[in-house]
């Protein structure tokens, strides 16, 4: 039977000497642009203080994007600013309203077809976010993925493509692809000469925080917990606490599955270089499931993260479980495989003896105020019901 178990490799190579070079997101402007779409509405910030007080720790702040345009997770608002940002440049527009980036408004507009693979949900937001517009997009599934998610890109209009592989072979095959019937490729992992697109998908992922920042009126969080799989997501965290909040003090705690920990991997060699995951790619985390990180992700999560934690499929369902079963007050809350390793591993650190060295490294006590995003709901509502029945 897999383990509970949790390892973390303290980041040598943080250095905050750089965060002052960083350019700021255009926040405002991407708020902006976000707040336009149809379905927008700002994601809820809960506070587990029933739960905090059992931990002992200060607060528990969950931003809860389960819900983002109600396709179950935060990732349309990366996919959706850079579709924008390519169709503003494609015909010379001077501000993003998102009613002009209409298909109907070009004459060649059927010449543009977006495309992009996914491992669930960059898919879904892609794919819900070219139909709104009245494009065409095709998506490519690795042929594990559950049919609950294939089904859900098919209904918001995406062409699923089943391909053999894994994220990042998917990842070469759509770019050669695209050459070949000239596809607009919207990847949020960048590779040699492809880098423009996944940018503004970081970026775009900055009105998470953005958000955050109004929710909490200022009030600073000592530790932030952010899952990676290619680090776009991440990446665009530690930019923006880095450069917003001018301050130092903030823990930032990269967390991965520890089959597929590609940036605990990185730190564990520590020569400043990305490094792939060496072994077979397995987790149900299937949003973390890359071996690869993104390169342009990777030397902002170099320099800007404090910690790299590694975490089994069961810190995960622990998560789930302790998310969909509140403590007295605190809300129920909807959380996936990826969405919920955050909370288990903070859970298992708080309560579980042999990580009390790991939880004073990370100096988790009654003064912490920790902030975690819950990335996705039930996007597999098959293997949900097995986790929550499970515990
Ligand atoms: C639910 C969920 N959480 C977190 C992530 C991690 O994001 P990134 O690949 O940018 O590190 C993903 C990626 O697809 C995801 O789907």
């Amino acid at each position: 039977m897999a383990k509970t178990s949790l390892s973390f490799v303290p980041n040598q190579k943080v250095n905050p000497k750089t965060w002052k070079e960083w350019d700021a997101f255009p926040t405002d402007s991407i708020l902006e642009f976000h707040r336009q779409l149809p379905e927008y509405s700002i994601t809820p910030l809960h506070s587990l203080n029933a739960l905090s007080k059992k931990l002992g720790v200060n607060r528990i702040w969950v931003k809860d994007e389960s819900h983002r345009f109600g396709l179950k997770s935060y990732k349309a608002l990366g996919g959706s600013f850079a579709i924008a940002r390519f169709l503003q440049q494609r015909y010379d527009l001077e501000d993003l309203h998102f009613e002009q980036l209409h298909a109907t408004n070009f004459p060649d507009s059927e010449e543009i077809v977006f495309a992009t693979m996914t491992d669930g949900n960059h898919g879904l937001g892609v794919a819900y976010i070219v139909s709104k517009l009245g494009y065409e997009s095709q998506i490519y599934v690795p042929k594990e993925m559950v049919s609950a998610r294939i089904e859900a890109i098919e209904k918001v209009g995406g062409t699923v493509t089943i391909f053999e592989g894994g994220y990042d072979d998917a990842a070469r095959q759509i770019a050669k692809d695209a050459e070949e019937y000239g596809w607009k490729v919207i990847s949020d992992t960048a590779w040699e000469n492809y880098t423009q697109i996944p940018e503004w998908i970081i970026a775009g992922y900055s009105t998470i925080f953005e958000e955050v920042k109004e929710q909490l009126a200022w009030d600073v969080p000592t530790h932030i917990f952010i899952q990676a799989g290619v680090g776009s997501l991440a990446s665009s965290l530690i930019q923006y606490f880095r450069t917003v909040y001018e301050s130092d003090g903030i823990k930032i705690i990269i967390t991965e599955p520890d089959c597929a920990n590609c940036f605990y991997h990185s730190a564990q060699i520590n020569d400043g270089k990305a490094h792939n995951y060496p072994g077979k790619v397995d987790t149900m985390m299937a949003g973390l499931a890359c071996a690869e990180p993104n390169p342009i992700a990777w030397p902002v999560i170099r320099d800007g993260t404090d910690f790299m934690l590694s975490c089994s499929d069961k810190i995960s369902a622990l998560g789930m479980r302790s998310y969909y079963h509140p403590e007295k007050s605190d809300p129920i809350i909807i959380s996936g495989e990826a969405g919920a390793v955050t909370f288990g591993a903070l859970i298992e650190m708080c309560r579980n003896p042999n990580y009390s060295a790991i939880k004073e490294k990370l100096e988790l006590n009654s003064k912490s105020k920790i902030l975690l995003v819950n990335t996705e709901g039930a996007t597999d509502p098959v293997n949900f019901e097995k986790v929550i029945q499970s515990g």
